[in-house]
């Protein structure tokens, strides 16, 4: 939000510049005037359109850029099995986001009582495929089949997900590798806003292995966008607000609706919110809405930049597994 100070109201502001320092408000007098300031009030919305956006607008120069010289196109296979509603929807904007940025895709669907074998040799075939460059399998899967096994079976250079325990020992030891998408996406987003990581404490809720725990292992790295302190939360943590308020970043990543509230959070901390659960409400079209793990209304008033639910994480998911696929296709063509 830009904000013009007007002149009679110039006094305040200056009385009060170390309250807008402390809520990690960016100011300057742009003009180099003192009747007029200008400043940039920092709730900062961390749109994930826009920095999935610019992601996007890059792969697909480089990719045309392929076809412009003969190449083929990077190829995502993304196998979705049975019906549950809410796969359905991530598995067709993944294949969409692939088609708008000009990669190919496959979608291969599965019937909800495919045997686990079946399933294995699906995955066994596309490893095989020299056309297919990276592979997704969406998760939950029906019981009847282990999702370990399943990571397991993926070739590690096609894994783009970033879930084969190859590329997650890679990972930690901070080696090149696929980062798990939704954490990629988030860090390609503090990225993308500039948002200082070195020296905070990040306090990231939930220890998931697609992002909670790869997340913590980020934001602790020698990275650009890392260098953190990291507390790691989960359902057994028993002074957990007392936690969430010594952190500079909170990443809620638990799938609890609006579980993060106000008085967890502390003045000027930038607020992460991975949840997507769907929630029932008659009044929506869908009979449903999406709901973040953070009380948003509420703790935008405290926090300095904070990423919305929907419009935030879920679309830099995309990007991430985009990047990857990109990366996966890189590798193979050259080695
Ligand atoms: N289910 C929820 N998140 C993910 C994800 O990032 N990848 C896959 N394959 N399944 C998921």
């Amino acid at each position: 939000m830009l904000i013009r100070v007007l002149p009679e109201d110039h006094g305040y502001f200056l009385r009060n510049i170390k309250l807008f320092h402390h809520k990690n408000l960016l100011f300057w007098d742009l003009k180099g005037s003192a009747a007029v300031f200008e400043y940039f009030c920092a709730m900062l919305v961390l749109d994930g359109k826009i920095a999935a956006a610019a992601v996007k607008e890059s792969l697909k120069t480089k990719t045309a850029a392929l076809g412009a010289n003969g190449k083929r196109k990077p190829h995502l296979a993304a196998i979705l099995v049975g019906n549950n509603g809410a796969s359905e929807t991530y598995v067709a904007s993944k294949v969409k986001n692939c088609e708008e940025t000009g990669f190919a895709s496959t979608l291969v669907r599965l019937d909800e009582n495919i045997s686990e074998t079946d399933l294995l040799q699906t995955i066994t075939r596309l490893n095989e495929d020299p056309s297919v460059d990276g592979i997704l399998v969406q998760l939950p899967l029906p019981k009847q089949i282990s999702e370990q096994k399943v990571i397991e079976t993926i070739d590690p250079t096609k894994d783009v997900d970033g879930f084969h325990p190859v590329n997650v020992g890679k990972l930690v030891q901070g080696l090149s590798t696929f980062i798990p998408a939704t954490p990629y996406g988030i860090m390609l987003m503090l990225e993308h806003f500039a948002i200082p990581t070195k020296g905070k404490h990040a306090v990231v809720i939930g220890r998931s292995n697609i992002v909670g725990r790869p997340m913590s292992i980020l934001l602790s790295s020698n990275l650009k966008q890392g260098n953190c302190t990291v507390t790691i939360c989960h359902s057994h943590t028993p002074n957990l607000k007392e936690l969430c308020l010594q952190g500079d970043i909170i990443v809620a990543a638990l799938g609890r609706p609006g579980f993060v509230t106000a008085d967890m959070v502390k003045e000027g901390a930038v607020i992460i919110d991975v949840g997507i659960t769907r929630v029932e409400d008659s009044t929506a079209k869908k009979g449903f809405r999406i709901k973040g793990d953070v009380a948003y209304d509420e703790v935008a008033q405290k926090a300095a930049a904070i990423t919305p639910v929907p419009g935030g994480v879920g679309l830099m998911t995309i990007a991430g597994l985009l990047k990857n696929t990109m990366q996966a296709y890189e590798q193979r063509v050259n080695g």
